[in-house]
């Protein structure tokens, strides 16, 4: 889920992002014959391993949610057929097929953000191909579902047409969200100043066009509920935000976001990324 620098991500920028609690659990059979699954993420993941099988998921995510569901059912049905079919990928491996798959689906414009958190868990920091782990903090989130559903893939191709429209306004604002994620990573200890560039980050996705009059409303209960900050997460237009949170604050400011006909589920960060379950 993306903390910092959606969108400009897509265009060589730096973003920031974390993996929380809501997990989505894979499990994979051997078949002999092709199963075609209803997500061209799973197709992708059984073609890029060249194996034949069937895959179960339960995702405690909501899905188009905006919260990188696709990342992490990608990152787990790969994990799940590596361990079924003692395939010897490493984490890395699977970040790198799960980008690459993201990519082909949303027409060749993804970020290896998400595919890379979900992964390898905690915060990471993309740069430019650069991957790096960032320390765990203790972060402590609101994520307000508001149940408009939305498409990525339309959300990108969105802003890139602004871009090309309105260049000399879509440029720096890119420019600006760089200036924020850049800023931000000093600053992950201390979630007053964190909730500011939180801010910042959201009013410039905004003028990106990508907002929507449901996420503003949920962003401004929530900072009215006491939240350091809020902002839209992932690709708008939609889908998700998120709250920064005082620990005590955190059921009142899920309470707000209900109010605005949105569904919260209060979490915070997860440090393992994908891993095996259990033998079943
Ligand atoms: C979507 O969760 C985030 C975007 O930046 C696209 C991407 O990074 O792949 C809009």
């Amino acid at each position: 889920m993306f903390l910092f620098g959606e969108h400009a991500v897509v265009y060589g920028k730096p973003g920031i992002a974390m993996a929380i609690k809501p997990r989505v659990f894979v499990t994979v059979r051997q078949t002999k014959r092709a199963q075609r699954a209803k997500s061209p993420y799973i197709d992708g993941c059984f073609e890029a391993m060249g194996v034949l099988g069937s895959v179960y998921i339960n995702s405690q995510l909501p899905s188009s949610s905006g919260l990188g569901s696709s990342a992490a059912v990608t990152v787990a049905t790969l994990c799940a057929i590596n361990d079924e079919f003692g395939k010897k990928k490493t984490r890395e491996d699977i970040a790198n097929m799960a980008f690459e798959i993201e990519k082909t689906v949303q027409k060749g414009r993804a970020s290896p953000t998400d595919t890379t958190v979900s992964a390898y868990g905690g915060i990471v920091f993309i740069s430019n191909g650069e991957r790096r782990r960032l320390p765990p903090q203790n972060i402590q989130l609101v994520i307000g579902d508001s149940l408009v559903s939305h498409s990525t893939t339309k959300m990108v191709e969105h802003v890139s047409d602004l871009k090309k429209k309105n260049p000399t306004i879509v440029n720096p604002v890119l420019d600006a969200i760089e200036a924020v994620s850049l800023s931000a990573i000093h600053h992950l200890d201390n979630p007053k100043e964190l909730g500011r560039y939180m801010n910042m980050n959201h009013a410039l996705l905004e003028v990106l066009s990508v907002g929507h009059p449901q996420l503003s409303k949920m962003v401004l209960a929530a900072r009215s509920a006491g939240a350091f900050g809020a902002k839209i997460t992932g690709a708008g237009g939609g889908g998700c935000m998120i709250a920064l949170c005082p620990k005590p604050l955190k059921f009142r400011i899920a309470t707000a976001i209900e109010g605005c006909d949105a569904r919260a589920v209060v979490t915070s960060i997860d440090t393992e990324g994908a891993r095996k379950e259990k033998n079943v």
